[in-house]
């Protein structure tokens, strides 16, 4: 009987069943797909890799400001197609050679859970203490007329694009809309975001989703919020998009419609009812301890529906072997940071003041224009907003400005730990660096 069987082997599962070997567990991995999962596959990876392409475009137009002058440029999509595959594929192999190395038992099929001790695969049944299932997400497609048309697609389609769009309407302005929508930008195409609720990244901070709208508008970008697609049409050879947009019709010519509203949880085929596992549409329901409510089967990472990140996805996973090896690992889930890699980079760690709406708290902004570092890098654009509470003590962060996907890490780290503020203000920063924008924010208390 082995000790662990993990289904998906996305940053959830295959990071898990690496943990898990590695503290001496008996481990299954089971992927019906790719090895890697939506992150490395269609995911995280493709797009940062897209996301890289544009930023040097980014910075080749705007050389002059550094005083080199380029005529012309060419980009060659061929190539950036080429780049992107080859960094998919090393990093498949980088995991592949783990496993292997490791002696971890990989089968490549669709899994199915027949009991609670038992997962049936290419036809063998395998034994198992305990069940981790990690089957991951999948695009959530809002349907309207006109939907299957071939300009109409969703986050997995656009990374295997042949050519690139002149014109694209991003439907949905949450993460992925806001990432592709900035990347696309920068490889001129004229791009238009339509949100249904009346802003931008909602669930982010008021102040940064304030200031990302400023700044994509600025860099060219039309935005509609309190907006719906109706339709796409298609007239004398165009497509248009109809859009709802406070109360008027919009007519808006497109030759790409990315949909871009949502991830659902995948089930992966598992039969959750015959099981008796409780799910509802956002996710199968677990306690702290990723548990369901069937003994020593877990899910863990998109499949829970709770904050879908590749990262949160492989911590999850960490907590279960803690728990089957009974030595508890003090993860804090409210403070995982997230990124939005869209320009500038937004990245944000604990709660925003809109959730605090009633408590006592303080809150610090610094600007990234008063840093030096900033200047030199000709990316000036941008804020730290701190939010401190009764005690003073970091409880959220949110950083809109260069390099704050990096930023962010400081900051987890002395919210992990409670560090008062004052306390805090005796680390030192190095001058010239972006980070000084935290010394300097928190001397501001
Ligand atoms: P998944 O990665 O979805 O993996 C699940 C795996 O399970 C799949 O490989 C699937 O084939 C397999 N599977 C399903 N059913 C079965 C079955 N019955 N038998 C065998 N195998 C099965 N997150 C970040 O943190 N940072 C980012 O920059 C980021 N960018 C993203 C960009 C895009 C466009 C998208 C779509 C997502 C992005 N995410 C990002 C989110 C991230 O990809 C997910 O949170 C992460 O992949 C979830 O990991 P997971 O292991 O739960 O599931
Ligand atoms: P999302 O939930 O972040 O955003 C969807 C947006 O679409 C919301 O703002 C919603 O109001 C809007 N919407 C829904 N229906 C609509 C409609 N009919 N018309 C107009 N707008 C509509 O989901 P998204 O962007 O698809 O991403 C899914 C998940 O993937 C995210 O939750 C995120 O966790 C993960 N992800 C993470 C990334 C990162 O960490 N950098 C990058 C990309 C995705």
């Amino acid at each position: 009987m082995k000790d662990l069987v993990i289904i998906g082997a996305g940053p959830g599962g295959f990071d898990t069943a690496i943990h898990a070997k590695e503290h001496g567990l008996d481990v299954t991995l089971i992927e019906r797909h790719k090895v890697g999962g939506t992150c490395l596959n269609v995911g995280c990876i493709p797009t940062k890799t897209l996301y890289h392409n544009a930023k040097t475009i980014k910075n080749m137009k705007e050389l002059d400001v550094f005083g080199v002058e380029v005529k012309d440029f060419k980009v060659n999509y061929e190539t950036i197609k080429t780049r992107k595959e080859t960094i998919v594929d090393n990093q498949i192999n980088n995991i592949l050679t783990s496993i292997k190395k490791l002696g971890i038992e990989l089968i490549e099929g669709e899994a199915s859970i027949i009991a609670p001790n038992k997962v049936e695969v290419n036809g063998e049944i395998i034994e198992a203490k305990n069940i981790i299932i990690a089957t991951g997400s999948v695009s959530r497609r809002i349907p309207f007329p006109g939907d299957d048309f071939d300009i109409v697609h969703d986050s997995e389609d656009i990374l295997s694009l042949e050519t690139f769009p002149k014109k694209m309407i991003v439907i949905g302005a949450g993460v992925i809309g806001c990432e592709m929508a900035t990347i696309f930008n920068h490889f001129d195409c004229e791009v238009t975001l339509v949100e249904y609720l009346d802003e931008i990244l909602p669930p982010l901070d008021k102040d940064i989703k304030k200031r990302a709208r400023n700044l994509y508008k600025r860099s060219g970008i039309k935005i509609y919020t309190k907006s719906v697609l109706k339709e796409v049409i298609k007239k004398d050879g165009k497509y248009f998009a109809l859009v709802e947009s406070k109360g008027k019709m919009l007519e808006l010519e497109t030759d790409y419609v990315l949909l871009a509203t949502g991830r659902a949880p995948s089930f992966g085929n598992l039969d959750l009812d015959k099981l008796g596992i409780e799910y509802t549409n956002s996710g199968i329901k677990v306690n702290d301890n990723f548990e369901t409510n069937v003994k020593s089967i877990y899910a863990i990472g998109d499949v829970t529906g709770i904050l879908m990140l590749a990262h949160k996805a492989t911590y999850d996973g960490y907590k279960v072997v803690s728990k089957i090896l009974e030595k508890d690992m003090a993860i804090n889930f409210n403070q995982v940071p997230s990124v939005v890699f869209s320009f500038p980079e937004i990245a944000t760690v604990g709660v925003t003041e809109q959730e605090l709406d009633g408590k006592e708290y303080r809150t610090n902004k610094y600007l990234f224009k008063t840093n030096a570092k900033a200047e030199c890098l000709n990316e000036t654009d941008g804020f730290i907003k701190m939010i401190v509470d009764g005690n003073d003590i970091l409880v959220g962060v949110h950083i809109i400005g260069a390099h704050a996907s990096d930023l962010i890490h400081e900051v987890t780290a002395i919210m992990y730990k409670k560090i008062n503020i004052y306390e805090y203000q005796n680390i030192i920063h190095a001058h010239p660096t972006i980070s000084e924008v935290v010394g300097e924010c928190i001397k501001k208390f």
